[in-house]
Order: structure tokens, then C-alpha cells, then sequence
């Protein structure tokens, strides 16, 4: 399974660059709003640091005419930069006229399996369910998940990536893969999280004294 980094502190992605996981970025206009910074010095700052990994970057028009016009000025930026599109009829649409410019396409606040469907049949390259979001109304978002990456399964012809977002715990980023779902968008934070192990602390505690012990040096 793919790892995107679901940030737009640049800073947060410079730590994690050398680690090897990060296979792609996504951001979003919350995520745009809380780093403070500017929305395209942000994304060309993160297109340089990983040229050859697809990062979404989100239009803000609400109408297909006006995310075609956004979608075309992001996608000038950089080869890598996939356009990340709502999940709307007019968001469709638009997912449609870049499938055909060969350009990719992230389409974003999918909630059903049926929106996923047609994301899939509009040309998208990745959809983006939101699991987070589902359990916290209720309703649990791995559910859909597992339909979705069914129903791709089915059909040959549907070669849009499951690209599971929201992701508020380790558990979500498991369960996502256990499903066989192309990609989880991660916050920082749940990175950092999936790699912690009391046991291995303790372990490692006790390594480190033992070794002492010895007064050898390597
Ligand atoms: O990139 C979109 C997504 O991951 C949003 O997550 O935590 O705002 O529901 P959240």
C-alpha cells in the first residue's frame, strides 16, 4: 500500500523525506488555511521536494467551468501535481475533461460507494473516500471502504486507486490495508504513531545498558 502525507507543512514532509514511506502528498484548503502560508508557493515548494511522487492540490470553484480554469493553472505548476476535484456533478465533470488532457485527478469528499463508482466511470485517477468523517457521524467508514475496493475489483475497465482519507489512527491505516485499498493519505501524527511500540522502547532501554555493561565499543 502507497503512504501520502495528508499535510501542508512543508516542514512536516522535509522530516519524514528520508524515511523512504512517503509515496505522495495531499493538501487540501483546511490544510492550506492552518499551515498560514500562500497556496501555490506551498505546493511548488512541495513539487520540488518530491518531483516524481503525485501531490494533490485542490481546486476552490464550485462550478466545472471555473475548477477546469483552477485545474489547468495547478496542473501548469508541475508534471506531478494531481488536481483534486469535490465530489459533485460539476466536480465529475471536470474529472472528465482532465481525464481526457491525460492529466491526473484526485476526487475528493467521497462519502458512498456509489460516489466512488461514478469518480471511477468520470475518469479519476484516485478517489478519496473519508473514513474520519463517516465514523464520526455514526457510521463506520472502513464499511465502505471494503465495498469500494470490491466493487473496483469487479471490473477491469475501473483503475481509479482507493485512496483512503481522513485517517484519524493507526487502526484506520490497517484495516485500510488488510482491505487491499491502493493508498492511505496519513496525517503527520499518525506517521509518527504507526511506528511507536512500548515494547520496543523498553527493549531497546534494555539493549542499551546491557551493551554498557559490556565496556565494548563498536
Ligand atoms: O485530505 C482530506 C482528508 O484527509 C481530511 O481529513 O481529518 O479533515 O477529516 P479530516
Amino acid at each position: 500500500m502507497k503512504f501520502f502525507i495528508d499535510t501542508a507543512e512543508v516542514d512536516e514532509i522535509k522530516k519524514l523525506l528520508d524515511s523512504g514511506l512517503i509515496d505522495g502528498v495531499t493538501t487540501n484548503p483546511s490544510l492550506i488555511m492552518k499551515s498560514g502560508r500562500d497556496f501555490i508557493e506551498v505546493i511548488k515548494e512541495i513539487s520540488a521536494l518530491l518531483p516524481k511522487n503525485p501531490i494533490s492540490a485542490e481546486v476552490t470553484a464550485n462550478d466545472s467551468k471555473g475548477m477546469i480554469a483552477q485545474g489547468s493553472r495547478l496542473a501548469d505548476i508541475s508534471s506531478n501535481i494531481v488536481i483534486k476535484l469535490p465530489l459533485t456533478m460539476d466536480g465529475l465533470e471536470a474529472c472528465h475533461y482532465f481525464y481526457n488532457q491525460k492529466i491526473q485527478t484526485n476526487v475528493t469528499l467521497c462519502f458512498s460507494s456509489s460516489q466512488a463508482l461514478l469518480a471511477a466511470k468520470a475518469g479519476a485517477t484516485y478517489v478519496s473516500p473519508f473514513v474520519g468523517r463517516l465514523d464520526d457521524i455514526g457510521i463506520d467508514g472502513m464499511e465502505i471502504i471494503q465495498s469500494i475496493v470490491q466493487i473496483f475489483a469487479n471490473y477491469a475497465s475501473l483503475t481509479t486507486e482507493v485512496l483512503v482519507a481522513s485517517i484519524r489512527n493507526p487502526m484506520h491505516v490497517i484495516t485500510a490495508a488488510e482491505m487491499g485499498a491502493d493508498v492511505s493519505t496519513i496525517p503527520p501524527s499518525v506517521i509518527h504513531q504507526l511506528v511507536k511500540h512500548p515494547l520496543t522502547d523498553k527493549g531497546l532501554a534494555a539493549f542499551d545498558q546491557d551493551w554498557a555493561k559490556t565496556g565494548q565499543t563498536l
